[in-house]
């Protein structure tokens, strides 16, 4: 990979986010549920890898995935996939509304942090789950869960999976049940319409409360899913850092509002047209900006390490605050060996930006960490190579296609 002038049109592809507990959705009926605009990414085929354990065919064809139910269920995710993507844990409430019981792999610890899920446990047993913990299994059972008032906040904050796993069981629950700090994230209000597809009550999606009156029983539906925010995001970071004009055609801007905004702060001009399409102009020279990771609305951490990218070219000191995942900063190290000046300090990180970068030898730790370095490389000057780029795949679809599309240097080699 080498310093790139990008131009032209990004297509943005479907929210993994969003896609995986919808597909987790899918477990609460055995009717069929059609799902369209999903990425071909890694980890939307190891969730149909867990559901096809669970007892469901799957077509998926051209961002279709087609769900069935076989006749023999199973009720047992296995480690051997669920250790691979923590968001498999999310089939845990759905399994247990629908079969009464489930046994679900306990996700192990993850290269940004320890990333517990006492919060999803909680919330089920308030739902009248009983729960043990079992070899790394975590065993869930309970003949009809029963409404409750949840409060679901925890050190961090919200949970976006802990609120999908409590709202999905909840769908099914005798009675009335109010979820209160639950997740606003863009991709719970998408699955929560998913759910209200299937004939689930639920009011207050995208808010801090979620009410939902239990259903006997769901029906199969169709649904599509909303664009991927982060995905959309890391194009923005990788027109400031390249200073390159790029439009971004099916990227839903009302979901991005705290990202816009740090982007004009950089010095982009942003141009928004009607609900899909975003154009980036960024300015010559870089701003130093502050930013906090904050739960949804605020700057997702999920974007923390791409924008760091960037400002390690601003004009000036920049501060990163990490409020969800205190130690998400691997990217850091390997943004030095790039030149960057990155200073890491307990959950801050502080960057001197720097005029250019230089290419090297650099290791990816993880999704969002590889896009950082991608960015950082098409914007340094010199030839960059990225080991285990294969991170990359798990939430990019055709990554280097579309960069190549817009100008990029970029190749990619079997390793
Ligand atoms: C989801 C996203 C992930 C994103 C994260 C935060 C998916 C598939 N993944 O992950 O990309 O980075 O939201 O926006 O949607 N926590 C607890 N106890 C729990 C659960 C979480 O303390 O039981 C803490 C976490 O350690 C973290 C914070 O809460 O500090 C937020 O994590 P959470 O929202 O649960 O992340 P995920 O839903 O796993």
């Amino acid at each position: 990979m080498g310093k790139s002038q990008l131009k032209g049109t990004v297509k943005i592809g479907g929210s993994k986010n969003a896609s995986l507990p919808i597909m987790a959705a899918s477990l609460l009926t055995d009717s069929e549920c059609r799902i369209h605009k999903v990425p071909d990414l890694k980890d939307i085929r190891t969730m149909i890898g867990i559901l096809e354990c669970l007892g469901k065919t799957i077509v998926f064809d051209n961002g279709t995935l087609i769900i069935n139910s076989k006749k023999n269920k199973s009720f047992v995710a296995p480690y051997r996939l669920v250790r691979t993507m923590r968001a498999s844990f999310c089939c845990l409430g759905p399994l247990l509304a629908k079969r009464t019981k489930a046994k679900v792999a306990l996700p192990g610890g993850c290269v940004i942090g320890p990333r517990p899920v006492d919060l999803h446990i909680k919330g089920l047993r308030q739902l009248g789950a009983q729960i043990s913990i079992e070899k790394g299994y975590c065993l869930a059972q309970a003949k009809r869960l029963e409404g409750a008032n949840i409060y679901l906040g925890g050190v961090f904050g919200s949970s976006v999976l802990a609120t999908a796993n409590v709202l999905m069981a909840a769908t099914l629950a005798e009675a009335e049940t109010l979820i209160e700090h639950a997740a606003c994230e863009p991709e719970i209000e998408s699955l929560a319409n998913f759910l209200k597809k299937m004939g689930a009550q639920i009011k207050g999606e995208g808010t801090p409360t979620l009410k939902i009156k239990g259903v006997k029983s769901l029906s199969g539906c169709e649904f599509e899913v909303i664009p991927d925010r982060i995905e959309a995001g890391t194009f923005i970071a990788a027109s400031l850092a390249t200073k390159s004009s790029l439009n971004l055609q099916g990227a839903d801007a009302s979901h991005l509002r705290s990202v816009i905004d740090t982007a004009k702060r950089i010095g982009a001009d942003i141009n928004i047209d009607g609900n899909s399409s975003i154009s980036v102009k960024p300015a010559k020279r870089l701003n130093p900006v502050n930013i906090t990771t904050l739960p949804y609305p605020g700057f997702p951490t999920d974007l923390q390490a791409q924008f760091m990218a960037c400002l390690c070219l601003a004009d000036g000191i920049s501060l990163i605050t990490e409020k969800i995942y205190p130690d998400r900063f691997m990217h850091v190290a390997e943004l030095n060996r790039m030149g960057a000046s990155v200073q890491r300090n307990g959950p801050y990180a502080i960057i001197e930006g720097k005029h250019e970068l230089f290419g090297a030898e650099v290791m990816a730790s993880d999704l969002r960490a590889s896009a950082a370095l991608v960015i950082a490389a098409l914007s340094a000057k010199g030839r960059t190579q990225v080991a285990r780029v294969y991170h990359i795949d798990r939430g990019y679809e055709k990554i280097e296609d579309k960069l190549k599309k817009l100008g990029a240097k970029i190749e990619r080699r079997k390793q």
